[in-house]
């Protein structure tokens, strides 16, 4: 199966919004990445509720919600989860992941565990019944324009061999930062299924949606 997209929501100017998600549904884009901030667990505020419950009523592409704050366990339920929508967690934002992914699914939508460059894969052993994705960071998350943690795709490497090996390869792996046209070939060749296209893939200075979407399908195929 061809590699998915999700462009990075912020990283989308107010004035594109309305003819860019007009494009994104054209194109067969397949998610959009909402970027979820407190200011606590990572050093930005980034979009909210209301803007993933307004994003639903302009357009039927699935959201992807990755929520970057600290104890999502009883704000999960404010985004109104949709079936065939993610959720992703970080793993350090909550004292009981499992629990949390399991009420992810109680939604509906389908649960993603997030990792920062710094947190070892090990922590998804015990939770991989509860998985439908594993959220690579390839950056510190908090802000788009960021280099990629060079070591990063390697990890996608051992992700996709720790899954496979444990029987669990319907676990998709998604990989967020950085993911330039360069980096999206490299990322897929080491096992990643969804890309997170922000400033350096799909909101390219000098490059329409069109011709980004089409160089970075390119890329990933
Ligand atoms: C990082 C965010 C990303 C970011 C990726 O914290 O989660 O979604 O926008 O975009 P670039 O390509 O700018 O790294
Ligand atoms: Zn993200």
């Amino acid at each position: 199966m061809p590699g998915k997209i999700a462009p990075s929501m912020m990283c989308m100017r107010l004035e594109d919004m309305v003819e860019g998600l007009k494009t994104f549904e054209k194109e067969g884009i397949e998610y959009l990445h909402i970027d979820v901030m407190d200011g606590h667990f990572v050093p930005n505020m980034q979009l909210g509720v209301d803007y993933a419950k307004n994003l639903r009523a302009l357009t039927n592409i699935p959201l992807d919600i990755h929520l970057m704050i600290e104890n999502p366990d009883e704000k999960i339920r404010w985004f109104d989860p949709q079936p065939g929508e993610y959720v992703a967690v970080h793993y350090e934002t909550t004292k009981h992941v499992q629990r949390v992914l399991a009420s992810i699914r109680a939604t509906g939508a389908k649960a993603m565990l997030a990792l920062n460059p710094a947190t070892p894969l090990c922590v998804l052993e015990e939770v991989l019944p509860d998985l439908d994705a594993v959220l690579i960071m390839t950056v510190n998350p908090g802000f788009a324009g960021q280099k990629m943690v060079p070591q990063s795709l390697d990890k996608i490497r051992r992700c996709k061999e720790m899954l496979v090996s444990r029987g669990y390869d319907n676990v998709e792996i998604e990989v967020d930062g950085n993911v330039s046209f360069e980096n999206a070939v490299t990322m897929r060749e080491a096992g990643a299924d969804i890309f997170v296209g922000g400033s350096s893939g799909i909101f390219v200075k000098g490059m329409t949606f069109e011709e980004s979407i089409a160089k970075f399908r390119g890329c990933i195929e």
